[in-house]
């Protein structure tokens, strides 16, 4: 009878042997990856560049104190470092040095006049690679011959003015379908307007992309992955500190990132292969269109499938916070100060010639959309 527990218990104590001896193995194993890693960026770093005054750096461990740092205590830092070592300082965050530098003629100097030594962009950190598939977006793109073929594309065959305006017709049905919504939400007492911005930013950018008027839960369906996206992308930094390593020791975090990428694909893939096979039979030129034509030169390959996913997601992300968040700004304004708003709508009256029927339309917030992707696209390339 007696012998059970005790038997129990020495079963539980050679578990707990075990699983410490485990623990001990996989400690040492980090222990030692830790050492042959300082060794080896300790070694390389003498091999590259000089770079500007800084503080210490310790491999590894100055990477783990910035993790812990959010990005608002950056600036406070920053002016604390410049104060001691001058205006041009070098900062180890992460895996590579970053130069800061707080004076604007040395900025303007750097920039301006050798503006081609710092033109380019470095390369993708893992997760971001995976994301953009390989530096395939125009914002991550390095300099070079990818990067302009990418660019122009966007800039001649979407955001031309002659281009916009074959759009004229969705822009009109978007901005009636955001006035109304408004109208809706506005009648109970107190209302969010940018989820209406939001959903209307997408109906229209997801018809440039695509050509397409899908359903409402499509455009939801959408908007969802790819908000999950941008929103958790600062989550999965932590792989890019030493990818091998974390890679096993993180899997999960690895496999959940893969997860969201899977169903951005699900998503994007079937509208843009919708794209490829109804060739001919298109009322407008839409971004999928002109990503299926491109050749990419420097590659000597068309964009694979993939490629066009990030750049699709690309053209999706850069318009909508963009634009409506300077569209909550304006309304926000507007309301606080009512005789600007008065100014505005005596403005809009000369022009519309005393005709109130087309004012809403113009007062509506959608009056602004088109000018605001352009905007945030030329912020953004
Ligand atoms: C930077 O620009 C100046 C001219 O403003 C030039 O004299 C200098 O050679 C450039 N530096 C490099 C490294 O190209
Ligand atoms: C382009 O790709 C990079 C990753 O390399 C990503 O950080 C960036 O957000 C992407 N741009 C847009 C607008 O989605």
């Amino acid at each position: 009878m007696t012998a059970s527990p005790t038997s129990s218990y020495a079963t539980k104590l050679f578990v707990i042997n075990i699983a410490d001896k485990i623990l001990l193995v996989h400690m040492l194993t980090i222990v030692m990856l830790i050492i042959i890693r300082v060794i080896c960026t300790l070694t390389t770093t003498t091999k590259t560049a000089t770079l500007p005054p800084g503080p210490l750096h310790i491999p590894i461990l100055t990477s783990l104190l910035w993790l812990r740092k959010s990005f608002s205590q950056l600036e406070p830092f920053l002016n604390t470092l410049h104060a001691k070592h001058g205006p041009i300082i070098a900062l180890r965050i992460g895996s590579r040095p970053s130069v800061f530098i707080a004076d604007r003629s040395l900025a303007h100097h750097s920039l301006v006049h050798n503006s081609s030594i710092f033109s380019d962009r470095p390369k993708a950190l893992p997760t971001r690679k995976l994301m953009s598939s390989n530096q395939h977006n125009i914002s991550s793109a390095s300099y070079g011959v990818t990067w302009r073929t990418l660019r122009r594309n966007l800039a001649s065959e979407m955001l031309h003015p002659a281009k916009v305006k074959s759009f004229s017709e969705i822009q009109n049905w978007v901005l009636d379908t955001l006035t109304n919504r408004l109208k809706t939400a506005s009648e109970s007492e107190s209302f969010m307007a940018i989820p209406h911005f939001h959903y209307a930013m997408f109906c229209l950018l997801v018809f440039m992309c695509f050509g397409e008027r899908v359903s409402v839960e499509k455009v939801n369906q959408i908007e969802r992955v790819q908000r999950t996206l941008l929103l958790s992308m600062s989550r999965f930094n932590i792989l890019n500190f030493w990818p091998q390593f974390t890679k096993i020791l993180l899997r999960k975090r690895w496999e959940e990132l893969l997860k969201l990428r899977k169903g951005q694909e699900d998503v994007l893939l079937p509208l843009i292969r919708a794209r490829k096979q109804n060739k001919g039979s298109k009322s407008v030129v839409s971004y999928a269109d002109t990503l299926l034509e491109l050749e990419l030169k420097e590659e000597n390959h068309k964009l694979n499938e993939d490629e066009m996913v990030s750049l699709c997601s690309e053209f999706l992300n850069g318009g909508t916070d963009t634009t409506s968040t300077a569209l909550q700004w304006i309304i926000a304004n507007l309301v606080k100060y009512p005789d600007v708003q008065r100014k505005l709508v005596e403005e809009i009256r000369e022009v519309i010639g005393g005709d109130d029927s087309g004012l809403t339309k113009i007062v509506a917030p959608g009056g602004e959309t088109l000018g605001g992707v352009i905007g945030a696209f030329q912020h953004m390339i």
